[in-house]
């Protein structure tokens, strides 16, 4: 009996790798080169070999691969030579990797750990979508037998979160870079501040989380005019800062801080009204748009203020840039009649006069073009660079800032004719706050805009630049801001799979973007979102809201899904 029992035992496990059928290729970003042969390779119990050249986080990157395949596959991984290698290869770009798979194992090689990080999560998405799971599951554990060589087209690939308006904990983030991470995206672009909460702990300013953390009430749904007059607000720690840092960089993500300045301000003007122009009182803002009251351009407060601010930030985050905002600081929609403070305050008149700007419409923008290049200077000295959004090309922008283009387009063009580096955020592609179709009342609230998943993939970031100022486009990112979100379900609602959009125009070469090729791998991609436990929209299969309603007939899905003409 027991014989039979072992001889069956050992049936099931050879029928386990019997003639598995690998997935089909549905990896998202479509790899640059993939050539794909007959047969198999069963990863089910394969062995795993390290090359011990391969740095302490590459290293620690293929272990979470390998941690994956354990749980997915219910199956201890040995190490050995039987099944995985993982080598280091040095003439391959830091974000380069290939794979070679036979059925008899796989060679996975980089030279960085990015490279890792993209080859391991390539090898995740050929394999049945339980592998991004935390449970066994019985499946044919199989990978094609292919090769691949994969590199991106943009260096920079980000994703922006607003954690002022609503506030995200440390774990809520950390999934959002987990998913990021899946999608090959490379920068956290962090919203950290606004007129609505101050999110971050600065020791020389402590009333920053202790008053401007805080406000007194939320817009009540879409009704500007009211709000809950619930206290509502938090903010990370320093060290709870270093640890997203930490946790995104073992993920190949750079976490870019923005302090957004001299504008948004106001939840710090609540806590120093003395660095406004009125010196205030002023309260953390409880309402949406765009705040009349903005730091004081005229007060060497707060240049001192933001050196000091941009000093502990440069502790915690050790990235190239830090993001310096520059948006929205003319105009404000809150107090019609009331003229922009820059141009009524005494001490700005003085700073303008000092300054030589000529009295003007334009002389605000000449203003900020002073304090962003004061805070550009500083920030330079200490080895790093400014991005700002498009606003700072306004009057006369210090070389060697960087522009994020988020008003359409012209920002980019008009950044990159001029010589400036640009990231492309065109609200009309990349605004993620924006509803995903036209029927607003069975979506949960968008800000507005229609910004359906096949838009998204079909932008082309080097549209409308010069020929020869291609170079100047870094990248692409697409913007979170969360003034209407305030739950995990809604916030990965409205990333995905847009994300998954996103990723293929960061990634992929224009003539390798194929929406329909890219639809048919969207089914593989909701498996795997499933296994994670994220939320994600499934409009494009005609289902609408968080309770993903059937909103479509197929007739009305083709027609949608047939649509070029993305102007609404
Ligand atoms: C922005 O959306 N105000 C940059
Ligand atoms: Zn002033």
């Amino acid at each position: 009996m027991k014989r039979i029992t072992f001889l069956l035992s050992l049936a099931v496990l050879a029928a386990a790798c019997a003639k598995p059928q690998p997935q089909a290729f549905h990896v998202i970003p479509m790899p640059a080169d993939v050539t794909l042969s007959d047969g198999a390779f069963c990863v089910k119990g394969a062995e795993v070999k390290i090359d011990p050249a391969l740095d302490e986080a590459s290293q620690k990157a293929v272990g979470r691969f390998v941690n994956a395949l354990e749980t997915a596959t219910g199956k201890p991984v040995k190490s050995g030579d039987g099944g995985f290698l993982f080598s280091l290869n040095p003439n391959l770009a830091a974000e380069q990797y290939a794979i070679h798979v036979t059925p008899e194992g796989a060679t996975v090689e980089a030279s960085a750990l990015n490279g890792f990080v993209y080859a391991c999560e390539t090898l995740k998405q050929m394999l049945p979508a339980a592998i991004y799971g935390d449970k066994p599951v019985k499946a044919d554990w199989v990978l094609p037998c292919v090769e691949i060589l994969d590199q991106p087209r943009f260096g920079y690939r980000g994703m922006h979160l607003d954690v002022s308006r609503h506030f995200w904990s440390v774990d809520e983030v950390k999934r959002y870079l987990d998913v990021m991470s899946v999608y090959k995206l490379n920068r956290l672009h962090w919203h950290l501040t606004d007129d609505q909460g101050w999110r971050v702990e600065i020791k020389a300013y402590p009333k920053l989380t202790e008053i401007s953390a805080w406000r007194n009430g939320t817009v009540i749904k879409k009704d500007w005019g009211s709000n809950d007059g619930i206290r509502y607000g938090g903010f990370y720690t320093q060290e709870q800062l270093k640890e997203v840092v930490a946790y995104a960089a073992e993920r190949g993500i750079t976490v870019i801080p923005e302090i957004d300045l001299p504008g948004h301000m106001v939840a710090a003007l609540a806590a120093y009204p003395e660095l406004g122009c009125t010196g205030g009182p002023y309260e953390v803002w409880t309402r949406w748009g765009v705040a009349k009251d903005i730091l004081c351009a005229g007060n060497d407060q707060v240049f001192t203020f933001l050196e000091t601010v941009l000093t502990e930030l440069m502790d915690i985050f050790p990235s190239e840039y830090i993001h310096v905002g520059g948006d929205e600081c003319f105009g404000g929609d809150a107090e019609p009649g009331r003229p922009d403070p820059w141009d009524v305050c005494p001490k700005c008149a003085a700073r303008m006069k000092a300054l030589g700007i000529k009295k003007g419409p334009a002389a605000k923008h000449f203003l900020q073009n002073y304090v962003t290049a004061r805070v550009q200077d500083f920030l330079n000295g200490h080895g790093r660079k400014i991005i700002g959004w498009d606003e700072i090309l306004q009057g006369d922008l210090a070389e060697g800032a960087t522009v994020m283009s988020w008003r359409g387009v012209q920002g980019g063009i008009e950044a990159a004719s001029k010589g400036f580096d640009a990231i492309m955020t065109p609200n009309g592609y990349c605004y993620f706050d924006f509803y995903q179709t036209q029927e607003r009342d069975k979506e949960p609230f968008g800000i507005g805009g229609d910004l359906p998943l096949a838009k998204v993939y079909s932008y082309e970031p080097f549209e409308g630049i010069a020929a020869g100022a291609e170079d100047h486009i870094l990248g692409v990112q697409a913007n979170l801001w969360t003034e209407y979100i305030t739950t995990p379900e809604h916030l990965e609602y409205m990333l995905l799979p847009r994300m998954c959009a996103l990723s293929e125009v960061q990634w992929c070469a224009a003539d390798k973007k194929d929406y329909a090729r890219f639809d048919a791998s969207l089914d593989h991609t909701f498996e795997m979102l499933d296994a994670m436990g994220m939320n994600y929209s499934l409009d494009c299969r005609g289902l609408i809201g968080l309770d993903r309603q059937p909103a479509r007939t197929p007739e009305e899905m083709e027609e949608y899904l047939s649509k070029k003409d993305w102007g609404w």
